[in-house]
């Protein structure tokens, strides 16, 4: 199907200003470390799975807020081919990450929400209104009302794809049953369950959500797919050595959810999105880190590597 005629993706979604310390080691509690150097991306897990879909050849649409000196991540989305009519502008401080980045990619987060958990009743409403029934709405947990957001949408016939990142405790009480699609990592999977192995976890998220594809990420050892009905698949990653994980997961999710739209099954999508988020980390930065669908394409990785 021509991309114009395949249901397209509102994601509502946070917008931040990452800060990245590239340190030798992450602060331990009460330690002071010097950074190597700092720069500041864009980033925020919603605004970066929007770049990953676009990226990925998906129609996106994001719902979000930016504040004083936001600006320039609307217009970044923009320029990736993210529609952002939906994007407003506020008084108040822009979301930021303060992201302490180590030696061998591994990252530490310290989040300020800011304008996103400032997504007004009415600023939900205008855009899934705008949303066509079988369209996807694709939600983390960076924005405030995600509960709401999700009722909203199954009201609408909208299909739910939930990336329930970062974990927090009002997350275990979400109507998880409402969606489609859930795509969580291990960690996550963990505080949803109590189970921390793979396939028990997947069980038992399959008996709370017996109707939705279960996608669970496992970093250097790739994913498990868990449809309805079926066994959980593996699926294997490349290999590589990391220079910033930062963004990997939403470059997973983008693809994955890019994929599936296209048509591909849960298993291929996840193939695919493991491709996509393995090239990822070898670059810096979360969003400018996301690559198109011809670099993962084109990308040979290497055979024989370190493991992320
Ligand atoms: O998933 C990575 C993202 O998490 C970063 O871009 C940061 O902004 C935080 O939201």
């Amino acid at each position: 199907m021509p991309p114009a005629l395949l249901h397209g993706v509102l994601n509502v979604g946070s917008i931040n200003e990452d800060r990245v310390y590239r340190v030798h080691s992450i602060a331990r509690p009460g330690e002071t470390v010097c950074g190597l150097e700092y720069r500041v991306f864009a980033g925020g897990k919603g605004a970066n799975q929007s770049v990953a879909l676009a990226r990925a050849g998906a129609r996106v649409r994001h719902v979000g807020k930016v504040g004083n000196g936001g600006a320039w991540l609307r217009d970044k989305l923009a320029g990736c081919g993210v529609g952002v009519r939906h994007v407003t502008v506020a008084d108040a401080p822009t979301g930021h990450a303060v992201i302490q980045v180590d030696a061998s990619g591994e990252n530490s987060i310290v989040l300020f929400p800011g304008t996103n958990h400032q997504i007004t009743a009415d600023e939900r409403r205008q855009a899934l209104d705008g949303a066509a029934p079988g369209d996807w709405l694709l939600l983390q947990n960076e924005v405030n009302d995600i509960p709401d957001l999700m009722a909203m949408g199954r009201e609408r016939g909208l299909r739910i794809v939930l990336n329930p990142a970062p974990m927090t405790t009002p997350v275990r009480a979400y109507p998880l049953e409402l969606a489609d699609l859930l795509i969580l990592n291990e960690t996550e999977g963990e505080a949803l369950t109590g189970e921390g192995e793979p396939s028990r976890l997947l069980d038992a998220l399959r008996r709370r959500l017996p109707a939705a594809t279960i996608v669970l990420t496992l970093g250097a050892a790739g994913a498990r797919v868990a449809e309805r009905d079926g066994d959980a698949s593996p699926v294997a990653t490349p290999h590589v050595q990391a220079t910033d994980t930062t963004g990997a997961g939403d470059t997973f999710v983008g693809y994955c959810l890019a994929l599936l739209i296209e048509g591909r099954t849960p298993v291929e999508a996840a193939r695919y999105a493991c491709r996509a988020a393995a090239l990822s980390v070898t670059r810096p930065g979360a969003m400018d880190s996301i690559p198109r669908r011809d670099e993962v394409e084109s990308w040979i990785p290497p055979l024989r590597s370190p493991v992320v």
